[in-house]
């Protein structure tokens, strides 16, 4: 059985420059992200920093392009200065928001860094649950600034002569959420928010400054924390964050595949919130949507409840959140990205939590190898190949109704034109169970078309999994059948299947 898509790309139907800060990552301190992840000392492959040098190799390969640090629940806690200087002054402390013991042997300096070395750009985040204005002042001198002040020679002092120059500032994480050390309304963190980017752009006024909305769309504070929150501060910021995990815990494929227009709904009315507060305040200015945690996050919920609910006696960097994905979250991971190219206008910077062990697609062996999830390869293609103008593709394709969203279409596809290098790419997702889709391109102002490169994935058992011992389970294979013809692409998906193809024009 077939079902037929018919799909027009115009080159010039645009949503809009594609940001490739749309393909980030998370690393925060907890579970084995930071300790056993990005860091082992003594690792076969650790450099004189003690960075892994096969998860930096991998995270060089999929081309991410920011990663937003320290956290997370974990910020909410966080002391920044325990985190820098001689390591063996570094205090060890509690880290109440995962049960957890944190040794600070890997702190600010340390991820910059790693930064450098990966090839990424560095998003930090302040910490407003158990602190403010001061410590966010001082945190950003002792990054930023060049010299001849407390801070910044104490920088020196530590080893760091040129100032770090970090441009992207989170004012805290998810401080909505009830289970946040600090937790607070949206009119008290709005407040905070607003003093608290003031301080920082009195420093410098190009920083980028992300404040934070809701943990996730089912808040009950949502969307009037982003009115809220926005009406304080949005004239002093550039960003709103957003956030979202996924899952199947009701083991309904239809629905969790339909899940991705709940987030599509999201974005929209966020970004309804915004221009209504844009309006609101006469204002010329555009905040944008940073979805900065996004993935699916379930698999691992049980194993992790004896520590999650504070019974495992604060372990350090134990196993958490180490979610082993299947080939079912491939589909999934492709959808959302797929969202995140179509809402390219709305939102520039999104972060896949996390990038290594938890909820990861990368994951590590202690003194061992590190090997890719399946999630891995959707994110790599479109870290990769999402470049350039997110094109406005009219698509046309059968429906089902699911229960989480309405009618949701079976074949789900995004286009990028990336006139740089002469490439259009599609990232597409068939939804259906048992039928094969074929979509018909028209490819309208492209001229001539050849095919570049075809990948696909599909497995017969939606819960394959990669692993240490079988890291090749679920993996792409070279795509057959596409053709271009006549300023049309055709193109098969077979049933359940993930695909990137590209062509030159
Ligand atoms: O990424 C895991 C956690 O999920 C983060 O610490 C928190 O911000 C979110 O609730």
């Amino acid at each position: 059985m077939t079902l037929k898509a018919s799909i027009i790309a115009d080159r010039d139907f645009v949503i809009a420059p594609l940001d490739r800060r749309v393909f980030g990552t998370f690393v925060e301190h907890m579970g084995r992200c930071v300790y056993g992840g990005i860091y082992e000392p003594g690792h076969p492959t650790a450099d004189e920093h003690g960075f892994r040098g096969d998860v930096l190799a991998l995270t060089k390969e999929l081309g991410v392009t920011i990663v937003r640090y320290p956290g997370g629940n974990f910020l909410s806690g966080y002391d920044w200065e325990d985190g820098v200087g001689p390591k063996d002054q570094r205090p060890v402390k509690l880290d109440l928001a995962w049960f957890t013991t944190e040794t600070n042997q890997f702190g600010t300096n340390e991820f910059i860094t790693w930064c450098r070395k990966a090839e990424v750009e560095p998003m930090f985040a302040v910490n407003l649950g158990t602190r403010g204005p001061d410590e966010a002042r001082h945190f950003l001198e002792y990054c930023n600034h060049p010299g001849g002040t407390y801070y910044s020679e104490l920088r020196k002092s530590h080893g760091y002569e040129q100032p770090h120059d970090i441009k992207f500032w989170c004012l805290g994480n998810e401080m909505d959420g009830p289970w946040q050390i600090g937790h607070k309304t949206a009119d008290e963190y709005g407040r905070l928010a607003h003093e608290t980017a003031k301080a920082l752009r009195s420093f410098d006024k190009s920083l980028e400054l992300v404040v934070c909305g809701s943990s996730n769309a089912k808040m009950p504070t949502y969307p009037e924390w982003e009115a809220t929150v926005l009406d304080h501060t949005y004239n002093e910021v550039d960003y709103i964050s957003l956030h979202m995990y996924f899952d199947n815990h009701a083991n309904d494929t239809a629905n969790y595949l339909a899940m991705s227009e709940k987030l599509d709904d999201y974005i929209m009315s966020v970004a309804g919130v915004i221009d209504y507060i844009k309006a609101k305040k006469r204002s010329t200015k555009q905040v944008y949507i940073s979805f900065d945690e996004w993935n699916v996050w379930y698999h691992s919920k049980e194993q992790d409840k004896k520590i999650l609910e504070g019974n495992d006696g604060w372990p350090s960097a134990p196993p958490l959140l180490e979610d082993i994905y299947n080939f079912e979250d491939v589909l999934q991971v492709g959808l959302i990205l797929n969202t995140f190219i179509r809402r390219s206008n709305v939102v520039k910077i999104a972060c896949l939590a996390q990038l290594v062990n938890v909820i990861a697609p990368i994951m590590t062996v202690p003194n061992g190898p590190a090997w890719r999830q399946t999630t891995y390869y959707p994110f790599l293609f479109a870290c990769v190949y999402g470049r350039g103008k997110a094109l406005d593709l009219k698509v046309a394709s059968p429906t089902y109704k699911s229960d989480v969203a309405g009618d949701v279409a079976y074949a789900d596809i995004a286009g990028v034109h990336d006139e740089a290098c002469g490439h259009v790419t599609f990232f597409a997702v068939n939804r259906h169970a048992n039928e094969t889709a074929e979509l018909d391109i028209g490819l309208e102002g492209f001229g001539s078309a050849s095919l570049v490169d075809h990948q696909v994935m599909t497995h017969a058992d939606l819960r394959a999994v990669n692993s240490a011992e079988k890291p090749d389970n679920v993996v792409p294979k070279p795509g057959s059948g596409a053709a271009v013809r006549e300023g049309r692409l055709s193109l098969t998906l077979p049933p359940y299947s993930y695909q990137m193809i590209r062509i030159k024009i």
